[in-house]
């Protein structure tokens, strides 16, 4: 899509939820002090989704608010249909604000004869109709090349930061920052450094086209120390489950799992429950289901990513800067 360099005046800002987000994204509107829109979103018996919204868009600043995880490609296609009736309506500007994207492990072919389903994503979300696009802790952060139109990319983990800052960091026997696999080394660095920690990796192979992980190795001293496993998603949980298992062997007293996107598939949330983890700490990109939450007792922190996207949406629709909010 392109952009103009000429001087655009959008209206007022407008929230809309997909059926996906429904509580994110009342808080988000919450934060901003607006309503959401109405709009009906329909699926008939033959699965094709209806979208009508309730009042004109027409020169506003729009905003969809919508994750893409289970059911992946139902709430991805709903997304779409979301932005092309915005799109239709003749909103002036419209930001996919996507707390989880989907496909964002498919981002390169590192075997023959692959898709890259992360670029076709970022395709068709741009050719829906979104001139912006908003999303939270990917998996990589090259995806933002295979988007051509503009975009905040923004960490959620700092919440988690500094949640384990405030209130774990001053009662941690000797804590131990710990990756989940060496991808994610340099977000471990960072949170080692803001809550004044050593760092260790583990280095996982993971076995190719297979949902199953194998934790290896670890680099770095965890023998008696408070172990906090830091990683951006949870899915089937199989990488917790090896990560925990192995600092417990390696001598780790206790052991705290943070993590952005609970996606928890299958049994993840009963796999998680049954380890011995104090507490598991994650946000709310992504809604996680009651019987899932009640499988954690009182071991599940939930911290809102609501704040954050509401700032960031204020800003963008007040054309301010995003950098200098992480700065105040
Ligand atoms: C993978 O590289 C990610 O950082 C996560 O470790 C992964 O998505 C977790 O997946 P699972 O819970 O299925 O092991």
């Amino acid at each position: 899509m392109t952009q103009s360099n000429e001087l655009r005046v959008y209206g007022g800002i407008k929230i809309y939820a997909g059926t996906a987000s429904p509580d994110l994204a009342q808080k988000v509107a919450d934060y901003l002090g607006e309503a959401l829109c109405g709009r009906d979103i329909v699926e008939f018996p033959n699965e094709n989704i209806f979208v009508r919204l309730h009042s004109s868009v027409r020169g506003q600043d729009v905003y969809v608010i919508q994750h893409t995880a289970s059911p992946v490609n139902r709430n991805l296609m709903e997304l779409l249909i979301l932005l092309q009736t915005l799109r239709l309506d003749s909103a002036a500007r419209i930001t996919a604000v996507v707390p989880y994207l989907c496909y964002g492990r498919s981002d390169k072919k590192d075997q023959p004869r692959v898709p890259i389903t992360s670029r076709l994503v970022a395709d068709m979300i741009q050719i829906a109709g979104a001139d912006r696009y908003m999303t939270l802790d990917p998996h990589a952060y090259q995806i933002q090349g295979f988007f051509s139109v503009p975009g905040d990319v923004l960490n959620a983990s700092s919440i988690l930061m500094e949640y384990i800052k405030e209130n774990l960091r001053p009662f941690l026997k000797d804590p131990v920052v710990v990756t989940v696999d060496l991808g994610y080394a340099k977000k471990g660095r960072n949170f080692a450094a803001i809550i004044d920690a050593p760092i260790a990796f583990i280095e996982k192979r993971r076995v190719i086209n297979n949902a199953k992980a194998e934790a290896l190795t670890i680099i770095g001293d965890v023998k008696d120390r408070d172990v906090i496993l830091v990683d951006d998603e949870i899915d089937t949980g199989g990488s917790i489950v090896q990560a925990v298992n192995l600092v417990k062997e390696s001598g780790a007293q206790r052991v705290y799992v943070s993590f952005v996107h609970p996606i928890f598939s299958d049994n993840a949330a009963e796999r998680l429950a049954a380890l011995p983890v104090t507490e598991y700490i994650t946000t709310d990109s992504v809604p996680i289901l009651a019987e899932k939450r009640e499988a954690f007792g009182k071991r599940l922190t939930i911290l809102t990513v609501a704040p954050l996207l509401g700032e960031v949406i204020r800003r963008a629709h007040e054309g301010r800067s995003v950098g200098q909010m992480f700065n105040e």
